[in-house]
Parts: C-alpha cells; sequence; structure tokens
C-alpha cells in the first residue's frame, strides 16, 4: 500500500475518512463537510448509536451535496486520550474498514485536536504507521484467490498540516513495518520452505542494508563445542546454522581495545531461538496442532526482523543478532532421551527430554554470544514453553531477567508500542530443580511447576554475569483472531517493542 502526506484540503471526489470526537463532538474537517452536506453529517452521526467513541465508525455512501463516493466517520474518544497506541489502532481500524470494500484510494483528514499532545503532521504518521501495519498479507501460496477477496485499497493519502514533517515521522515507523512484515513473513514461511539454510539466506539477504552476517555450518559449531545445539539437529536431515549478524551504526569513537575494554562499549546483543520445526524429537509431540510448531523459530524471526528495521532506519547503535537454526525431528539419528551433550561452555546436560530443546540451542546460541561479543546486555526470544501461555495466555509475553534497569527499560518499551511484558521470578530454588545426577545439569525439572521458570533458570546458566533478558513469546508469536494493528497469523511481537527499546535508551544522540 502507498502512503502519501498533503497539505488540507477539501477532496470531492473518491473516498473521505473524517473524524468526530466523543459525544459527537465534530473536528474541523467533519464540519466543513457537514457544510457540504447541508447538515446531513450531522442528521447521521445523530441518528444512532455512533458517539465517537474509539472503535465506533460510520459509513455514508455517496452523500449528496458532494461528489464523494463515500464517507467513513470515524470515532476518536476524548482528545486527550489519543495517544500514539491509540492512533496507531485508528488507523488499522480505518485500514480494515476501507480494504475490502472496493475503491482504491482514500483521503484521510487529520485536524489538530485541542487536548491532544501529538502535532496533526505526528497524528497523521501514527495513524498511517497503524493503517500500514494492518495491511499486512501472506497469501503467496493462495494461487486462486478472486480478485473481490484481495484488498482493494492500493493508496492513502493524509491531509494536514505540515505534510513534510508527516513524512520524515512516518519515513522510520516505515522502516519498522519493513521489519515487522518480514518477521511476520518468516514466521508464515511452512516448514518445507523455510528450514535452517534456507533462514540463513534469509538473513543473509539484509547484507544489502549494510548488515555484515556470517553464517556458521555444523563443522565451525563443532570445533566451537555447540555440543547442545548440535545434540537438537542430529535426527533432521536439514544441517543447523548459527547466523551472526552485525549492526554497526553508532557513531565511531576511538576503540578502546585490549585491556582497556570494558562491556559499556560492547554491542547490545540479540539472541533467538531458531527451531524451524519442532516434532518435539523422540520425545515426540501428538499430532494435533503440530502444524503450529512451523512459528517456532519465532525469537528468531524477531532477531532478524530487528536487525533489518535498525539497519532500515540508520539506527545510531551497534547491535548483534545471533540466532541458532536447528530442525527438531525424530530418525534414526536423532538425539535420544538420556543422552549427554557437552555444551560451549563446558557445562553437561542430560537431555531427558528432546521436546525440551529451544534451551539446548539457546545455552550455545547465549554463551557464544556473550563470549565473542562481551554484549552491554543480551536479550533473548523464544517460543520456549507452553507453560508461559498458561500463565500469561496470549496478551503478555513472560520477562525474566538478571537485571532490573534492563527490565525496567524492556517493561517500558513494551508499554509503549503495546506489546506488553510481564516479569516473572528467578530465584535459586528454581535453579536447583534442575540438578541432576548424570550431569552438571538436566533440561527439564521433571515436575509441572514453575514450567516457564526453570527454562528461564536454564538459561541463565549460559549467560554467566552478561545482563540478560529472557523473552518467552510463545502465547503472542501467532495470532488466531484480528487485532487493530495485527491480522491475525504471524504477529512480529518484539520487533516494535526492541525497536523501542532501542530508540529510547541505546542510541547516540
Ligand atoms: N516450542 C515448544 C514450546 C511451545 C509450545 C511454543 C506451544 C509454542 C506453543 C517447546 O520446545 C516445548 O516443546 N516445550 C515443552 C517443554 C517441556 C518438555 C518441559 C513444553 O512447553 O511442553
Ligand atoms: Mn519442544
Ligand atoms: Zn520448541
Amino acid at each position: 500500500m502507498k502512503i502519501a502526506f498533503s497539505a488540507p484540503a477539501e477532496p470531492n471526489s473518491g473516498v473521505l475518512v473524517v473524524g468526530v470526537l466523543a459525544d459527537r463532538k465534530l473536528t474541523d474537517s467533519a464540519k466543513a463537510l457537514d457544510k457540504r452536506m447541508k447538515g446531513a453529517l450531522v442528521r447521521a452521526v445523530k441518528g444512532g448509536r455512533f458517539k465517537g467513541a474509539r472503535d465506533q465508525s460510520l459509513a455514508l455512501p455517496a452523500p449528496a451535496g458532494t461528489k464523494l463516493d463515500l464517507v467513513l466517520v470515524v470515532g476518536l474518544g476524548k482528545a486527550a486520550e489519543l495517544d500514539a497506541g491509540r492512533l496507531q489502532a485508528l488507523g488499522g481500524g480505518i485500514y480494515a474498514a476501507l480494504a475490502g470494500r472496493g475503491p482504491g484510494a482514500a483521503a484521510v483528514a487529520v485536524d489538530g485536536l485541542a487536548g491532544c499532545k501529538l502535532t496533526p503532521a505526528g497524528m497523521a504518521a501514527e495513524i498511517a504507521f497503524g493503517a500500514r501495519l494492518r495491511s499486512y498479507r501472506f497469501d503467496k501460496y493462495r494461487t486462486k484467490v478472486p480478485k473481490d477477496e484481495k484488498p482493494s485499497l492500493k493508496t492513502l493519502t493524509f491531509h494536514c498540516d505540515g505534510p513534510g514533517k508527516a513524512r520524515n515521522a512516518f519515513a522510520a515507523m516505515n522502516k519498522v513495518a519493513d521489519g515487522v512484515f518480514f518477521t511476520r513473513d518468516l514466521v508464515s514461511e511452512p516448514a518445507n520452505i523455510l528450514y535452517p539454510e534456507t533462514l540463513a539466506q534469509e538473513a543473509k539477504s539484509l547484507s544489502k542494508l549494510g548488515i555484515k552476517v556470517e553464517v556458521l555450518d555444523e563443522r565451525r559449531m563443532r570445533r566451537l563445542g555447540m555440543g547442545a545445539l548440535l545434540g537438537v539437529g542430529q535426527g533432521s536431515t536439514r544441517p543447523p546454522r548459527l547466523v551472526v549478524m552485525q549492526w554497526q551504526g553508532a557513531p565511531k569513537k576511538k576503540a578502546a581495545k585490549g585491556k582497556g575494554a570494558k562491556r559499556a562499549d560492547g554491542p547490545i546483543a540479540f539472541v533467538g531461538k531458531g527451531v524451524t520445526f519442532d516434532t518435539g524429537g523422540i520425545s515426540l509431540k501428538p499430532s494435533g496442532g503440530m502444524e503450529d510448531m512451523k512459528w517456532d523459530m519465532g525469537g528468531s524471526g524477531v532477531v532478524i526482523g530487528l536487525m533489518k528495521a535498525l539497519a532500515g532506519r540508520k539506527a545510531k547503535v551497534n547491535a548483534v543478532g545471533i540466532v541458532g537454526l536447528v530442525e527438531n525431528m525424530p530418525s534414526g539419528n536423532a538425539q535420544r532421551p538420556g543422552d549427554i551433550v557437552t555444551s560451549m561452555s563446558g557445562q553437561t546436560i542430560e537431555v531427558l527430554n528432546t521436546d525440551a530443546e529451544g534451551r539446548l540451542v539457546l545455552a550455545d546460541a547465549l554463551w557464544y554470544c556473550k563470549d565473542r561479543f562481551k554484549p552491554r546486555f543480551m536479550v533473548d526470544l523464544a517460543t520456549l514453553t507452553g507453560a508461559i501461555i498458561i500463565s500469561l495466555g496470549k496478551e503478555y509475553a513472560g520477562l525474566f531477567s538478571n537485571d532490573d534497569d534492563l527490565s525496567g527499560n524492556l517493561l517500558a518499551a513494551g508499554e509503549a508500542v503495546g506489546e506488553k511484558l510481564w516479569r516473572m521470578p528467578l530465584a535459586d530454588g528454581y535453579d536447583k530443580m534442575l540438578k541432576c545426577d548424570a550431569a552438571d545439569m538436566k533440561n527439564i525439572s521433571g515436575g509441572r511447576d514453575a514450567g516457564a521458570t526453570t527454562a528461564a533458570q536454564f538459561l541463565q546458566r549460559f549467560v554467566d554475569k552478561t545482563p540478560w533478558a529472557h523473552l518467552d513469546i510463545a502465547g503472542v508469536t501467532w495470532s488466531k483472531a484480528d487485532k487493530p494493528t495485527v491480522p491475525k497469523g504471524g504477529t512480529g511481537f518484539g520487533v516494535r517493542l526492541l525497536d523501542r527499546l532501542v530508540a529510547d535508551h541505546y542510541e547516540e544522540k
């Protein structure tokens, strides 16, 4: 979809969207239009349940007194409550209302509103961002979609004061949306198409944005001693990969190297679980719903989409993205329950359940990350446990961390973009549940208690003293229902959150 910004105008053809505030208070554009419609707009607004509340809208086809084909009146709620998130939701709602109606273009009138903290240009950019986020579709494998089922809307033009400013603000948001779309694409691809090698190729495509991308193959990982990750992949005919992406966007300083180098000079780092399909391995999952496990690479999808967003908007930060890519399959060569593997850290693990594989992948990816890059912090993302869905459902992702500052920043970023996190505990008592007679630890606790937390405790054994946070995104990576800015399917949850974290706290000004 094409998005454009231009000066305030009173279009007299096509589709026009105008806003009405709470208690049926007309915006200036709505008033001007009502005049052209000889009072019919006010009558329509007063004639029913439409009160101008958020989420309410009213479609008025071919209004007399104008040459317009359609007027869409959208409720704005109270001006003082209109923040970025609500404006984005409004944009998503406008897109959803118009996309399948037939018109190829629409104009949206954005007025300055007393009491609203945003300028008209700022508002227009946020509404546009929401519309773009909602416009995502994954239909590349549907070869016979009837024309009438495809979105008709191709262009949205926003009329506001300061269109140049709106265009600038939207440009950066649009790069973030590109990152979100990339993540949604990756998460939506089936596992016969997207497997470790092809996912690594997708990551490789980011090099055209100036990201340095290295792909480590099995031999390299073997030499590094990544026995935990390799054990998960050994049952599959698809060989594993580890991808390292580096974005160097911070202004160059005299680098402190060697002895003077501190963690504060290091990059920030993001690490993703990339299990391209999780059958459970020999601890085979039940077949019902197993198809969902194509999106068990969701954490890696977010890391790759985030790198795309950061590079796309040229973020002034040095960031590393690492994804561990494996397919978890049962076969004659698969890892068995009871196998003991040695991780890159030297710690040994008894694999009592081959379905608790994400933590094994992350164990080596996290260790490698902190060992090689000495990052300021690491945030990992993983569709790690069903237990987090039992705890938090699909509203919040689980946050586990050894660092209160990092946690606070993540929680705030999540609130700001509407990708909400809930902090869960870590404690010695949980760590003890991983004690093992045969090796340094086992990969499951054995019971059902605190399943998301014991998984996080396992990860913590591979981060050393690095400030670290783990986001368990099992409940939020895929949505079965449309949301204002997120159509059903792969959500891209995490890209906007982490982009915001970077923008608010870790970018040099
Ligand atoms: N990928 C799954 C977790 C998952 C479940 C993600 C449902 C999304 C939706 C993970 O690898 C897994 O199988 N976890 C097990 C751990 C258990 C064996 C300790 C689980 O949650 O059941
Ligand atoms: Mn599993
Ligand atoms: Zn898994």
